[in-house]
């Protein structure tokens, strides 16, 4: 059987490498011919540990990159679409790098006898496959979908810079659309690629909202302990990280998530927090935990700034150094960084930066040209 995979991000890049080094036949696509070329040169597109070999194991096995999707459509059984889904103005999310790759697939299906399942692992709000997914595809393919194909749902969970683990060993898979032949194959597929691992099937809704679920409740656990923390800070000699490790210690609650700091960042929580509110306002529905859960994150980074004026004085013409550039450790990814924020932040108060971060200095100097840049972390 062969797997196509188009996006290839840190999640579809990651899943084309573990399933091609596996021996699975995987065919790879991105629209960014850079990118498509890099990865065809055995060279990662961005840092993520162990993805160099993986990557390099599966191109000289079961993984090829092609150089449009036409032969995806024809010869795939699995198609995952693993493209960006990013945050509009509004937090809303844009849908059209996802809307564009289904209509060109079923224009494609249109001319295939191929009956493929299109599985959607892009993050997107839910009913967004039943709405507009599916509609697109059988107008555009004029076929009729559960029948000559079918899409499922199937949010994505990995973690970057543990994103190779993550894929060879999820926590979960789950699955989403209707309870058919497809999705049967979709289940023994799982089976068969991780044995034990617990595959829940459910409608394609229920499957979108989980992973939003998912995200907003860590957001949420890195939220509250921030306010635990602040109000720490007006109680003198309370020490939060005391707190936070013994409420780790209760089962109910769990260690993870809870260390107090500027906030949580990166490509997924913010954007998917933001989604979810957007979503449930526009739906009806008062989001005003999660409202407050934005608001703490928000005044965490004004915080800081605060902090450093009290320390300091002024900002203004002070050397500051801040390590670490990335979302956290072992990415370069500084997509949503709160870091980058702070920066920003900084220079505007007239601070004189230098930064060191171990992987994520190429991408910041994309960001900023007047600042230094130390590459030792010893200044
Ligand atoms: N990064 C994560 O940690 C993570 C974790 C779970 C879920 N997700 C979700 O998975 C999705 C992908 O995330 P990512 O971080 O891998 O994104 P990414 O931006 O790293 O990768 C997306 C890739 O899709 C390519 N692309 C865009 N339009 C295309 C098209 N029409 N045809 C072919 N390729 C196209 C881009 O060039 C890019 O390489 C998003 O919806 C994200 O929210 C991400």
């Amino acid at each position: 059987m062969r797997i196509g995979i188009i996006g290839l991000g840190f999640v579809g890049l990651s899943l084309a490498s573990v399933l091609g080094a596996k021996n699975y036949r995987v065919m790879g696509f991105d629209s960014d011919r850079t990118k498509s070329s890099e990865i065809k040169n055995g060279n990662p597109p961005f840092y993520e540990p162990r993805l160099e070999d993986t990557m390099r194991l599966a191109l000289r096995k079961g993984l090829t990159i092609e150089d449009n999707i036409s032969p995806i459509i024809d010869n795939c059984k699995l198609i995952f679409i693993t493209v960006g889904t990013p945050q509009r103005k509004d937090g809303s999310i844009d849908l059209s790098m996802v809307r564009s790759v289904i209509e060109q697939i079923g224009k494609l299906l249109k001319s295939t006898k191929n009956r493929p399942i299109i599985v959607v692992k892009s993050t997107i709000v839910p009913g967004t496959t039943v709405n507009t997914l599916l509609p697109i595809l059988s107008k555009k393919s004029g076929k009729k979908v559960g029948k000559d194909s079918d899409v499922i749902t199937n949010p994505e969970f990995l973690r970057e810079s543990m994103a190779i683990n993550d894929t060879i060993n999820p926590h979960v898979v789950v699955l989403g659309g209707t309870k058919n032949s497809f999705m049967k194959s979709m289940e023994r597929f799982y089976q068969k690629l991780h044995r034990g691992v617990p595959i829940i099937i459910t409608n394609s809704q229920t499957a979108e909202l989980i992973k939003y679920t998912n995200n907003s409740f860590l957001a949420t656990k890195i939220s509250f302990i921030n306010q635990i923390s602040n109000i720490c800070q007006s109680i003198p000699g309370a020490n939060v990280e005391d707190v936070a490790k013994t409420i780790g210690l209760d089962p109910r609650i769990g260690s993870l998530f809870l260390n107090a700091g500027p906030g949580y960042g990166g490509s997924c929580l913010p954007k998917d927090v933001k989604a979810i509110i957007n979503f449930s306002n526009k739906i009806g529905v008062s989001p005003v935990l999660l409202d407050a859960v934005e608001a703490v994150n928000d005044y965490q980074l004004k915080n800081l700034v605060l902090t450093i004026k009290k320390a300091l004085g002024k900002i203004r013409g002070k050397k500051i150094t801040v390590l670490g550039l990335a979302f956290k450790a072992d990415t370069d990814d500084i997509r949503d960084s709160v870091s980058i924020k702070l920066i920003s932040l900084l220079l505007k108060n007239g601070a004189k930066i230098t930064v060191h971060d171990p992987k994520a200095i190429d991408n910041t100097r994309m960001v900023f040209g007047n600042i230094s840049y130390t590459l030792e972390g010893i200044l």
